[in-house]
């Protein structure tokens, strides 16, 4: 699927995403900002922000950037912002793929559910990496399926068909991308979820 449809499937899930997605991967968006541990003045930026719904966990000391491809999702984050008075928050329309950053601008820089919908996975890390400060950290989170079987089979086809990811081996792609991993968690309903701390070693 390319990045223009993703947008468009994203578009038409504005409005309920929240309902839908906002608790249920809550915890994992927790887990991960509180293991993210953002320290005063640090740059972080988040891929794939959607609708915002991690912005008020993060301190307002720390510096965040968001990018997304689907204004529709952005344009929910930035009222996030708004209401919040989130003067520590920048939102851009980027594609993860193509980060407009110079290199090494990140000190942390997390993709939250976003690395299985993109089209090029492993194009997006290495964007991650790029603008990721030397032995800076990478924070993924995401659920990344798999094809054995015939039930995660049908329920793969299903998720890909509904842009919400591909199956994905995330130790491989990391790897792939010369990252170090430094800790993996189950996270989220029946632990489904990986959430993978790097460094950019
Ligand atoms: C499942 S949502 C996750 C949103 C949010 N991170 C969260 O925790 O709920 C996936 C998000 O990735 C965005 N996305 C998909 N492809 C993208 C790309 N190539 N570049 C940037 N954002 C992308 C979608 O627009 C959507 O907002």
């Amino acid at each position: 699927m390319d990045t223009i449809t993703i947008s468009k499937i994203y578009s038409k899930y504005t409005h309920f995403y929240d309902y839908l997605f906002g608790r249920i991967l809550a915890q994992g968006r927790y887990k991960a900002i509180q293991l993210m541990n953002p320290q005063p003045g640090e740059k972080i930026l988040e891929v794939g922000i959607g609708t915002g719904v991690s912005l008020p966990s993060y301190p307002r000391y720390s510096r965040v950037v968001g990018i997304d491809i689907c204004w529709e999702m952005l344009e929910k984050a930035r009222r996030i912002k708004l209401s919040l008075g989130l003067s520590n928050v920048s939102l851009y329309r980027m594609d993860a793929e193509r980060l407009a950053f110079a290199n090494g601008r990140f000190d942390k820089v997390i993709a939250a559910y976003v690395i299985t919908v993109v089209p090029n996975s492993a194009r997006a890390i290495m964007e991650m990496k790029r603008v990721c400060k030397k032995e800076g950290e990478i924070f993924v989170l995401n659920y990344f399926g798999s094809k054995d079987g015939v039930l995660s089979n049908a329920i793969s086809s299903i998720r890909e068909k509904l842009g919400l990811g591909k199956p994905l081996n995330p130790e491989k792609i990391l790897e792939d991308a010369n990252l170090k991993i430094l800790e993996i968690h189950r996270v989220n309903f029946l632990n489904l979820f990986h959430l993978i701390r790097c460094k950019n070693a």
